[in-house]
């Protein structure tokens, strides 16, 4: 990677060569997940073809044209599965199945098929931390006695404290609260309890149990076997426990924690490499919130997973500094492996970037989510839109998470009762949740439900906002200056260009408030972070840019452009 080249001459010396292992032909089909662009779809609210409010896969068939037209590789699907959705389908309760709301295993594998017919993959969400306590494994258990072999394959234990009325330990749930909940024996009397580190509606599984392991490597065959090209595997870094459940302590090691990144994890993503290799080309893709790169990097060696999500480059404030340092070290880090970096802006977990960008402090943590923070949804808008041209320019994969082509904001407003997260009301409703980012997308006409339902009275899963006429798919796709627009050309221009998607990067030398990324010798990326317009290095033309250039061909503020360099001597 180069660090610094002479503004308008770049020189792009290639990052670090794939080790050993990890050797690839980056035009082989066989390695597509290196350079993909990947959309999320939230099923619950993508698009409602039957009209009862709620999103379904049949919605998604109808929509499939759009989605090759917006010119992405693959979708990855969250839960599909039946599920009580006491975590928005996270809690799923058969693996085998679709969610009746959503439509049925069928329809799953035309759907697979059909989206293939268009050149587009599909990767399925797999929840291995946990299940739904409506799951029968998790209900045979709670109809076990303790000690049974049905209770072996989570953490039930007895309570401590004179009764056993105080939980096993003092571990606390990812969404807030305790991570224990004490379960009833038949006669009515207190039990033991069980440990979820999510909602008590998601009972962690034991991984140190075979029949746990096999099950999942089954599940990934199931999907393997219908055409799936993928899996994202969710809360990956927690599924193995310390079985001696100590307290987590004050800042434990990496790797010492007692259910985070323990190093048994490594022996179980090798043996799900080995299920994926038995198939042509199929990737697992981890959900890793780990902060330690050393640690992070681990998982993707040859033999373990293929990719994870770039939760860094997410959670990075709109700062040139910062934002460099985060692609730096991205690149380096990846480097070692030979993998392909993520470059993901927004996803169902996490505040919408125009809405985030919006606001003084533009980093995100899940900890600061509060409501009534104060918002400039049109400096917001831009810097998303100047992020999305960056994020589709660096060397990897990009993900879209449904809406962000659309420039959707979070709605912060949802009326309380019908607010759904766990994360909300775990946090007694200081956090506003996650329903924000997850509300129907608009398609078309002037008012709710916007083409998202075909019943004008449909009553959605969660309402609307009255003023997102402006923002449906109709409009955006007749306005050339639209947020839509600007995705699907620079999805395509990516598409089209042989430097864009995996490979290698330099930087142009820029004023401090300025990144230039160039990618092969004839193209740039450059976005002015600072508060005056800037002048572009020498370029033959402006391929793309997230807003109006001013005269002169200069770079407003908040602004991205791709500019074509010109050829070098
Ligand atoms: C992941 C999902 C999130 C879910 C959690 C528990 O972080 O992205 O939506 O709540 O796992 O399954």
């Amino acid at each position: 990677m180069v660090i610094a080249s002479q503004a308008g001459q770049p020189t792009a010396d290639p990052s670090p060569s794939p080790q050993p292992g990890g050797s690839f032909d980056p035009s082989s089909p066989a390695l597509w997940w290196r350079g993909a662009a990947i959309y999320e779809i939230y099923p619950r609210s993508f698009s409602d073809a039957d009209g009862d409010g709620t999103g379904d896969l049949a919605g998604v068939r109808q929509r499939l044209r759009y989605l090759s037209d917006l010119g992405v590789d693959a979708v990855w699907f969250t839960p599909w599965y039946p599920s009580p959705m006491a975590d928005g389908g996270y809690d799923v309760s058969d693996y085998r199945a679709i969610d009746p709301s959503y439509g049925t295993l069928g329809q799953a594998e035309e759907l697979i098929a059909a989206a293939a017919e268009l050149g587009i993959r599909t990767i399925v969400d797999v929840v291995p931390n946990h299940v739904s306590d409506q799951h029968p494994w998790f209900q045979a258990a709670l109809h076990a006695p303790a000690g049974s072999a049905e209770r072996q394959r989570f953490w039930f234990r007895p309570g401590r404290g004179v009764d056993g009325d105080e939980p096993p330990n003092g571990w606390i749930s990812e969404f807030g609260g305790r991570a224990w909940t004490r379960t009833r024996n038949p006669d009515g009397s207190p039990g033991e309890w069980y440990l979820h580190l999510f909602a008590p509606g998601q009972p962690d599984l034991n991984w140190g149990h075979s029949e746990v392991r096999l099950e999942h490597e089954e599940v990934l065959r199931f999907w393997f076997d219908r055409g799936v090209a993928g899996i994202r595997i969710d809360s990956a870094a927690l599924l193995v426990k310390d079985p001696d459940l100590p307290e987590v302590g004050d800042r434990p090691e990496p790797g010492e924690h007692p259910y985070i990144d323990r190093d048994e994890l490594q022996e179980i993503y090798r043996s799900w490499r080995v299920v994926a290799n038995s198939y042509d080309d199929r990737a697992l893709i981890g959900e890793l919130w780990l902060s330690d790169p050393d640690r992070f990097i681990r998982y993707l060696r040859p033999d373990v997973l293929n990719s994870a999500f770039n939760f860094d480059f997410l959670v990075c404030p709109w700062d040139a500094g910062r934002l460099r340092a985060a692609i730096e070290e991205t690149i380096a880090v990846h480097g070692r492996v030979g993998a392909p970096a993520t470059w993901v802006l927004s996803n169902h977990d996490v505040t919408r970037p125009v809405t985030r960008y919006g606001r003084a402090d533009t980093s995100f943590a899940f900890g600061d989510k509060r409501y009534g923070i104060p918002t400039d949804l049109d400096i917001g808008r831009r810097r998303a839109r100047a992020a999305a041209l960056l994020t589709m320019a660096l060397p990897g994969c990009v993900y879209i998470y449904q809406g962000e082509e659309l420039g959707l904001p979070e709605v912060e407003d949802l009326p309380p009762d019908r607010l759904q997260d766990p994360m909300h009301f775990r946090s007694s409703g200081v956090d506003p949740g996650r329903d924000g980012c997850r509300v129907p997308l608009p398609w078309s006409g002037e008012e709710p439900p916007y083409g998202f339902s075909p019943r004008a009275s449909a009553d959605l899963w969660l309402p609307q906002p009255k003023d997102w006429a402006d923002l449906t798919v109709e409009l955006q796709e007749r306005d050339p200056s639209s947020t839509l627009s600007l995705y699907r050309s620079a999805l395509q221009l990516r598409r089209e260009h042989p430097s864009l998607g995996d490979g290698d990067m330099g930087w142009l030398s820029t004023a401090p408030d300025v990144l230039g990324i160039t990618r092969g010798g004839d193209f740039a990326c450059v976005v002015n972070f600072g508060l005056e317009p800037v002048t572009l290095p020498p370029h033959d033309q402006v391929l793309l840019a997230s807003d109006e250039m001013l005269k002169g061909g200069r770079l407003p503020a908040d602004t991205a452009a791709w500019i074509r360099l010109p050829a070098g001597p």
